[in-house]
């Protein structure tokens, strides 16, 4: 029997893949392609390993906060609603979803270091439960628009730690040089500290960090987190102010082809809370609460998505190109990162991957690519490829580039698949235009 990186894929009887107990070629004919699939029960089991671990090692009150950036959508936030944690937004239209879904703002966390006046605005008037403040500006509006609101908001102010850990430049963003937040080496965040103690409508409840995203050492993550503790022991002492809470952002690694390693990340939230404890102890401070922001450990690999292959073009002695009915549009993350991806023929998963190939999407330049170099089974016109762990941060980052429209977003219940998001229409690509 195959092994795939998503332990919920398996081969049928008929040579084809499944996912979640479903036929995914029977995927491709009922919805067209491209399809994206989420098994939605492996989404709600990640949610409660992640929150019973917070919950056993950190205590009452910790929680995992979905990083909604990886995957924003109505039935994300009622599912993430029902499974009782919270979630992050960074941006207007993130916190408009959730709300819409019926999620509870007072357990949403607003990020991001350029919000606007009006995105402030919005999120005080809908109550969010804390703005994670990047900086000055942003603290001075916060303070004013609150008071105009007659309330105190409650915040966390983002710290850069200082830690670089091994992962892609532009998804690592706890260096002292990184644009989100105020370092403790620079001094910037004790001063923003202090200020943010003087503001008479602020109550600031802790500190923030996120070190980076697809990090698979534990190690890191413990630095961050012995930094911050000092730095709140720092703090206590500087001016007697005890951090109630302590956010620890995202950025556990998920494994997408056989090389990447296995994360347990129910053992590094204990070998977290176990450093931390004894920092406190040994500091003399209460051991905060703890959130945690993960994304793409969430969700990713509860998705794949299905295309079409349209073409197959050998070129000789060169390179052979699988072209499918997808792409950059759907997943951009090859082109922007280089990602690696399983890919298997869906309707040949029982045969051989003998046949070295690029694969190409749809787009109207050379860079939009899924993968080169990899091996497929042999591939022909009209069969269904299917790109495993595509839950994360491709939906989201979806676009409507060379007009494509966005794919349709199957979610899988108990066995039973149903539409979450509709397929777009070429009337939704141009509803806005006059
Ligand atoms: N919290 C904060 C403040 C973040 O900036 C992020 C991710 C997360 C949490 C979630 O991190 P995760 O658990 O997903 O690693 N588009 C890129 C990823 C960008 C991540 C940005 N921030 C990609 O496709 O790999």
């Amino acid at each position: 029997m195959a092994e795939f990186v998503m332990d919920n894929c398996s081969v049928n009887e008929n040579g084809h893949l499944t996912v979640a107990g479903v036929d995914t070629v029977e995927l491709a004919r009922r919805y067209g392609t491209p399809l994206m699939v989420l098994d939605e029960n492996k989404i709600r089991s990640i949610a409660r390993v992640y929150k019973e671990a917070m919950r056993k090692y950190f205590g009452e009150g910790s929680m995992p906060l979905f990083a909604s950036k990886a995957l924003s959508f109505t039935g994300i936030y009622r599912i993430m609603a029902e499974e009782g944690i919270g979630s992050d937004a960074v941006s207007s239209g993130e916190i408009y979803t959730a709300k819409n879904a019926g999620f509870d703002i007072s357990k949403m966390v607003f990020h991001g270091n350029n919000k606007t006046d009006a995105d402030i605005e919005y999120a005080i008037s809908l109550g969010i439960g804390r703005f994670v403040v990047d900086g000055d500006e942003e603290l001075e509006a916060v303070n004013e628009i609150a008071g105009r609101h007659g309330i105190k908001q409650r915040i966390e102010l983002r710290i850069t730690p200082g830690i670089d850990p091994h992962t892609h430049k532009a998804i690592s963003t706890g260096r002292v040089d990184s644009k989100f937040g105020n370092a403790i080496a620079t001094g910037q965040a004790e001063k923003i500290t202090v200020k943010a103690l003087s503001l008479p409508n602020i109550e600031l409840m802790g500190f923030h960090c996120h070190i980076g995203s697809q990090i698979f050492e534990v190690e890191p993550f413990v630095q961050a987190a012995e930094i911050m503790m000092k730095y709140i022991a720092d703090i206590k002492k500087k001016t007697g102010f005890t951090a109630k809470e302590l956010n620890l952002g995202g950025g556990f690694g998920v494994r997408y082809v056989k090389e990447h390693p296995y994360f347990d990340y129910g053992q590094a939230i204990k070998t977290l809370a176990d450093k931390m404890k004894r920092i406190a102890s040994i500091s003399g401070i209460a051991m905060p609460i703890v959130f945690m922001e993960p994304g793409r450990s969430m969700v990713a690999s509860a998705g794949l998505t299905l295309y079409t292959v349209g073409s197959v073009k050998r070129i000789p002695d060169m390179k052979n190109y699988v072209s499918v009915d997808g792409g950059m549009t759907d997943n951009p993350r090859y082109a922007l990162y280089q990602s690696q991806y399983e890919m298997v023929i869906a309707n040949k998963a029982d045969k051989k991957a003998d046949f070295a190939c690029s694969v190409a999407g749809r787009c109207c330049e050379s860079g939009d690519l899924l993968a080169e170099n990899i091996m497929l089974q042999g591939a022909e016109k009209g069969d269904v490829l299917a790109v495993l762990v595509t839950g994360a941060y491709n939906y989201a980052m979806a676009s409507n580039y060379n007009r494509i429209p966005r794919p349709e977003l199957v979610m899988i219940r108990d066995g039973e698949p149903y539409v979450a998001i509709k397929r777009e229409s070429f009337e939704d690509l141009i509803r806005n235009e006059i």
